[in-house]
């Protein structure tokens, strides 16, 4: 291991039903068997990024004194992510109700539970010291998001996952050194950048937007792939790999938690982003947030038979 990830954020147990359409306000409708299984953007993503190899991850949670939280529990241990700091507050723990559409479209609601009560104690502190990546995500408090920001070390990387969307306060801003947001995230925060952008504006034009704000930014495009723009470099689009969809709840948290160990390990980030995007594209292959994330071998499979070798200058 030559990297060090802590990935901040919730765990939720994700309550799964398969159904013809989503239903419409005030409507029932009938769906498939109940799956019960783990889940949670920052659990997901510290999966992810475990399970990626090259990097030690911890992940900083909270979770309730219930059967969820073995359930959570036992799926980052099997995936080799650190849990000492995993906090177990008289809460229970969080609960994501997702319905998945046959061509693989999720539609989810989360009760945080314990998620929403996440602080960084000392020791917590000490390990974000350790890091060379900080991710978060925006299921937890926003001053947890903060605090931990600010433990980190000089010259380490504080990754935001901003999803789910939400207006960002200025201290937060200032401490995002990478932004990674789907097109409709990009689309809400470039508008509080003062712009009128919307999802439909170019991708391109968003993270321009962006880039007055962070130094860096990833949108996810789904199928189309990525785009990676940095400051004082031209933007990169980084193509997926062609897969069919079955379930795409968690490809996203999958593509973080890559791009983070990836980032942790030491790679550019447009190579880190190739990387993530193979590990995106096999995760919608599969059912399940945490179940359908890829070991390092398939997703470096992936990687060779899309992209050409990256030659160094
Ligand atoms: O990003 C997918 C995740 O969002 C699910 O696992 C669910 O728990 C919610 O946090």
């Amino acid at each position: 291991m030559s990297g060090h990830v802590v990935v901040v954020g919730s765990a939720n147990v994700d309550l799964v039903v398969d159904v013809p359409r989503h239903p419409g306000p005030g409507e029932t409708i009938l769906g498939g068997e109940l799956v019960r299984s783990p889940g949670g953007k920052g659990a997901n993503q510290a999966v992810a990024a475990a399970r990626a190899g090259g990097a030690d991850t911890t992940f900083l949670g909270a979770l309730g004194r219930d059967d969820a939280a073995e359930l959570l529990l036992a799926s980052l241990e099997r995936a080799g992510v650190h849990t000492d700091l995993v906090a177990r507050p008289h809460a229970g723990t969080g609960t994501a109700l997702i319905s998945v559409t046959a061509d693989g479209e999720n539609a989810i609601i989360v009760a945080p539970g314990a998620n929403s009560l996440l602080t960084v104690d000392d020791r917590a502190a000490a390990r974000l010291a350790q890091a060379d990546v900080v991710l978060a995500q925006l299921e937890v408090p926003l001053e947890t998001v903060l605090a931990a920001a600010r433990a980190r070390r000089r010259g380490a990387v504080f990754a935001l996952n901003a999803a789910p969307s939400r207006d960002l306060p200025a201290d937060v801003w200032a401490e995002v050194d990478l932004l990674i947001v789907n097109e409709h995230e990009a689309a809400d925060l470039a508008r509080t950048t003062g712009g009128e952008q919307s999802a439909a504006e170019a991708p391109t034009e968003l993270a321009m937007a962006l880039l007055a704000r962070v130094p860096a930014v990833v949108i996810t495009l789904g199928a189309a792939g990525a785009l990676v723009a940095e400051r004082g470099a031209d933007p990169v689009t980084v193509p997926a790999p062609r897969v069919t969809p079955v379930d795409t709840t968690g490809a996203g948290d999958t593509f973080c938690g890559v791009l983070a160990a990836a980032l942790a390990h030491g790679e550019p980030l447009a190579v880190a982003a190739r990387r993530a995007a193979a590990a995106g594209a096999l995760a919608v292959t599969r059912p399940g947030a945490q179940a359908a994330v890829p070991t390092a071998d398939e997703t470096g499979a992936l990687a060779a038979q899309t992209y050409a070798p990256v030659v160094e200058p």
